[in-house]
């Protein structure tokens, strides 16, 4: 697809500030001086600009807000002292166009989209963050913009990428996190949007929230429909559990976001030597071994908070607390590993990392 991008550029004089504590900062809560946007009006994506980041403007009727025809991603650049590096994005893209497939919304052309955001990167290049523990988090967004209530596939779409310094994604840090195990909500059904990077998703998930925050957990780890019993996916992240030498996850049976970070953690895992399976897990099966040792890890994987620890699971009232409430060897080694590979400072074995050139 070619397609050419017109620019349009905050002066230099009146660029923002960047953050002078960049790991101070609330997660998603400051913006670059530019965005990418481009429109699809129903035929084809046109439109493709660079320019300064700012409001939208769209119709009160405009079927997003309504339907909830809007699907996103999330990835990171990391600063290589003069370079600027991505983890993986063509995966991203990929899982934004399977989630464009579930929502009937357009598709992108993957080499276009990598390089629209390479376009973009090189232009805020200096929004990249160097301190180590943060990088610039990139949100691809796409949008149903069509002003019209009824409930069908809007005919045109809004696509736009902006970019935002981050340090942790948990206050914590990288500290072991307090979970909340619902087992009276549920996030997703298969045959629902559960493997798509899908608005609603998320929104469907923040009446959980408010009970996991009531005892003091930062986030659910939620079960599947049905049964309420077997392990899904936590808040923004996949789970995995390490039950002696075996390294456990949900399979991707569809109701779960199939994650870029978990996919490289069973791969590292495996170089690691251990006996890692995709293969459904009950909550019982959890419990009972954090009670008898068997559970010796627990951790959650996504692309913001890279993994994060799992010191307590509450479930049906009781907190279990796992392995002390300590952050275990192999949480450490992958968190340590991935930071490393994205940051260009540990060899890459799997040629993961893409510089922005
Ligand atoms: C619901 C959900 N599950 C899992 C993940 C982890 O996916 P990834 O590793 O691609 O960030 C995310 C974050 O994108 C998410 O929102």
């Amino acid at each position: 697809m070619r397609v050419n991008i017109d620019i349009n550029l905050v002066p230099k004089d009146e660029r923002k500030e960047k953050p002078s504590d960049v790991l101070q900062v609330t997660f998603g809560t400051i913006f670059s001086d530019h965005m990418f946007s481009m429109i699809h009006n129903g035929v084809h994506w046109t439109n493709a600009r660079i320019h300064p980041y700012g409001s939208l403007s769209l119709s009160p009727a405009a079927l997003c807000l309504h339907y909830g025809q809007g699907i996103f991603e999330g990835m990171k650049a990391y600063r290589r002292g003069e370079s600027v590096l991505l983890f993986r994005p063509d995966m991203n893209f990929k899982r934004l166009n399977l989630s464009a497939e579930r929502m009937v919304m357009p598709k992108l052309d993957i080499d276009f989209a990598l390089h629209s955001l390479k376009e973009l990167l090189k232009i805020d290049s200096d929004w990249v963050p160097e301190v180590p523990g943060s990088s610039l988090y990139i949100r691809p967004t796409m949008i149903g913009t069509e002003p019209k209530l009824g409930v069908r596939p809007s005919a045109e779409y809004l696509y736009y990428i902006i970019l935002s310094p981050v340090g942790p994604y948990f206050k914590e840090g990288f500290a072991p996190v307090k979970i909340f195990v619902s087992d009276k909500y549920v996030r997703a059904v298969k045959g629902g949007t559960g493997a798509a990077k899908a608005s609603g998703n998320y929104a469907a998930g923040l009446l959980a929230g408010t009970d996991a925050s009531k005892v003091g957990c930062s986030q659910v780890l939620w079960l599947d429909a049905l049964e309420h019993r077997w392990l899904e996916e936590i808040g923004t992240m996949n789970i995995v559990v390490r039950f002696d030498d075996e390294v456990a996850t949900p399979p991707l049976s569809g109701s779960i976001l199939p994650g870029v970070t978990r996919d490289s953690v069973l791969t590292l895992c495996t170089d690691y030597g251990y006996s890692v399976n995709e293969r459904q897990i009950s909550i019982d099966e959890v419990i009972e071994g954090i009670h008898t040792g068997k559970v010796l890890e627990m951790f959650g994987c996504g692309t913001a908070a890279i993994i994060a620890p799992v010191g307590s699971l509450w479930y049906k009232n009781q907190p279990n607390q796992i392995a002390n409430g300590k952050t275990g060897k192999l949480t450490q080694q992958l968190f340590d590993d991935l930071i490393g590979i994205q940051s260009g400072e540990r060899e890459d074995p799997h040629d993961w990392v893409v510089p922005v050139e």
